[in-house]
């Protein structure tokens, strides 16, 4: 596995792969790697020849300063789990490699349709323009032909794809299951954050989806949406910002019937860390 830390070094590693023709894959990560990130790795394995897993914190999508200095930076940690997976190169940029004018601000604003500024959008002003200028930095940088998405970030997945659009990248992005410990929480780097009765407590947000997903067919949607919502509102130490069934494309709320894309979206705070999760209702 190699390691590298500037475009230019990368540049290099991936030239003689791109004469071969081999696929180049890209897994975009912030570190503080778990099994949901090994899975999205394995599957970019299946899919292509060189699987890039780019390492960096990226200041510009925190909307909260102290969010993204006590943001987990475990690198001996992610080194190891990366080379247990066979991973081919590691991009761990510096800050000043990817915003070389920083901390002056570049400027970056792109239309990525009104779903912005929903759900994830409404409590996080500006976070998907971060991901999506830094996204678009590390397609630049690696230009894959497959970048790999986890589906517990939804909105984000949805975002990226926008961006793509908007500037016709030639670059496929598919979004992969979302994994879960055992008793069903979302595993996220967020999850170190929680404690023994956070962890407990946070239960009752996959519970509550599942719990919508085994009875949208019986029950009318606005009374599962209740039972749902009162599942959490009832546990201690849970503070919900939303409980909410969408469109997958749109994030509109479905208020009639369910369709092939909806999908049930949840955020709420869990001590003082705040989780979010979804499922796939089709
Ligand atoms: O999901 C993440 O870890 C980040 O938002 C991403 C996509 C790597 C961009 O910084």
């Amino acid at each position: 596995m190699e390691i590298v830390h500037t475009i230019s070094a990368l540049k290099v590693l991936l030239s003689p792969f791109k004469k071969a023709k081999s696929k180049v894959a890209l897994v975009p990560t912030m570190g503080a790697l778990h099994k949901g990130h090994r899975s999205l790795i394995e599957i970019a394995q299946q899919q292509a020849e060189i699987v890039v897993c780019s390492i960096f914190v990226n200041p510009t999508q925190f909307t909260d300063p102290k969010d993204l200095e006590k943001y987990p930076r475990p690198l001996e940690h992610d080194i190891k789990m990366l080379e247990d997976a066979r991973c081919n190169i590691v991009f761990m940029p510096t800050v000043k490699e990817m915003y070389p004018l920083f901390p002056n601000i570049e400027n970056w604003h792109i239309d990525l349709g009104s779903a912005e500024f929903l759900l994830e959008g409404e409590f996080r002003k500006g976070h998907y323009q971060g991901v999506t200028q830094i996204v678009k930095k590390l397609f630049d940088a690696v230009n894959p032909a497959v970048a790999f998405f986890g589906q517990k970030d939804f909105q984000q997945v949805l975002m990226i794809k926008n961006m793509v659009k908007f500037f016709n990248l030639n670059v496929e992005i598919i979004s992969c299951p979302i994994i879960r410990e055992e008793d069903g929480l979302a595993m996220s780097s967020r999850n170190i954050h929680l404690s023994v009765t956070d962890k407990k407590n946070a239960l009752v947000l996959s519970k509550a989806l599942h719990y919508v997903k085994n009875h949208i067919s019986e029950i009318n949607l606005a009374d599962v949406l209740a039972n749902a919502k009162r599942m959490i509102n009832t546990t201690d130490g849970v503070e919900l910002d939303y409980f909410t069934i969408v469109d997958g494309d749109t994030l509109m709320p479905i208020t009639n019937r369910i369709t092939e894309n909806s999908v049930v979206l949840v955020a709420a705070k869990v001590g003082k860390t705040r989780l979010i999760d979804n499922m796939l209702l089709a």
